[in-house]
């Protein structure tokens, strides 16, 4: 008998645990949704994982870019969303990043929503094509520069806004991180492991700093965790098979992983708060840094002739 409550507890336990990792209750509640079908959406990195999941479920919008490098990857299923378009970005080149701006602006009449979803975990050090840290540019620079180019293209609508796909990772940056170091390419003194983590720090702060930039506007701005998901980013590590009973219950399919940007993307503006980090559809605080590292980066793209 005791045997049979401690099997049935602890079976309770495990499927509880699984659906807390899933998203909780709001992966399966119902939540106020603004009207989609006059808005214009951009979603970076929307080729794979969990932007390509976010893209199909946004799909009741007007119209959805999906912004990234390998169209092959989704070709067939654009075939069936006609409002799904693709273009081209390579967030690794900041004059590329100018180009789809130039693009965005010539082929888009507005825009409403924008998804910085695209993201790299590095395993081993690389930098970008001019020459930044590689996590730092594609994570943060480069959705940095697109943001800004592109806020004069964002309405300024009650329900217009701005969303960083960050990470829980930034908890594991160092106490101290000096973005100056980044900013000017210096070499990076931190340990591989935490330069990802580095990039996902600057995505939240980049959050709270756009948020107080853009104070006197309509446009919103948020942050987030997606959870651990089971896409390419966590594939490269490769667990060996037997961990595979483990890795799929400490994870979230890429569906489970949209759950959050799709519903940032779409509750009213005035149910959220502007700036703040959410996990699982949940505000869990907002990062400040005195606009520091914001300040600096308008300086370094001045500096590079990036924006005037
Ligand atoms: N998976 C996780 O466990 C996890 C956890 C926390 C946070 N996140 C964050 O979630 C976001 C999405 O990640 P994911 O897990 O869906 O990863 P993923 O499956 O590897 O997809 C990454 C996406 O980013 C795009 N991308 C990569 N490099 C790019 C570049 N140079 N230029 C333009 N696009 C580029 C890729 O498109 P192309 O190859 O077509 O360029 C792809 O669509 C990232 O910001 C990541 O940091 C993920």
């Amino acid at each position: 008998m005791n045997k049979l409550l401690a099997l049935s507890v602890g079976s309770i336990s495990l499927i509880a645990g699984k659906l807390k990792i899933m998203g909780g209750i709001n992966y399966f509640k119902k939540h106020e949704e603004i009207a989609l079908n006059d808005k214009t959406i951009l979603i970076t990195g929307g080729t794979d994982g969990i932007g390509w999941e976010t893209a199909k479920k946004l799909s009741k919008a007007k119209s959805i870019i999906i912004a990234g490098r390998n169209v092959e990857r989704i070709k067939s299923e654009l075939l069936n969303h006609k409002n799904i378009q693709f273009m081209y970005l390579d967030l690794n080149d900041l004059d590329n990043v100018q180009d789809f701006c130039q693009k965005f602006k010539k082929t888009q009449n507005k825009l409403d929503i924008l998804i910085n979803n695209a993201g790299i975990y590095n395993l081993e050090f690389k930098l970008t094509k001019q020459g930044f840290e590689q996590n730092f540019g594609v994570n943060y620079l480069s959705p940095f520069l697109l943001t800004y180019n592109l806020l004069d293209q964002i309405t300024n609508e009650q329900e217009s806004r701005i969303i960083f796909v960050a990470s829980r990772a930034h908890t594991d940056s160092p106490r101290q991180v000096d973005f100056n170091l980044y900013l000017n390419q210096e070499p990076i003194p931190y340990p591989w492991h935490k330069i990802y983590a580095i990039s996902k720090l600057a995505n939240v702060y980049e959050a709270s700093s756009f948020a107080n930039y853009l104070k006197n506007t309509n446009i919103k701005v948020y942050t987030l965790h997606p959870g651990v998901v089971r896409t390419n980013m966590l594939n490269q590590f490769k667990f060996h098979s037997f961990l595979a009973p483990i890795v799929w219950y400490f994870t979230k399919t890429p569906e489970q992983g949209s759950v959050t940007s799709i519903f940032l993307a779409t509750q009213p503006n005035q149910k959220l708060k502007n700036g703040y980090y959410y996990k699982d559809c949940i505000p869990k605080y907002l990062k400040e840094d005195n606009n520091l590292l914001f300040d600096n980066t308008i300086k370094l793209f001045k500096k590079f002739g990036y924006i005037k």
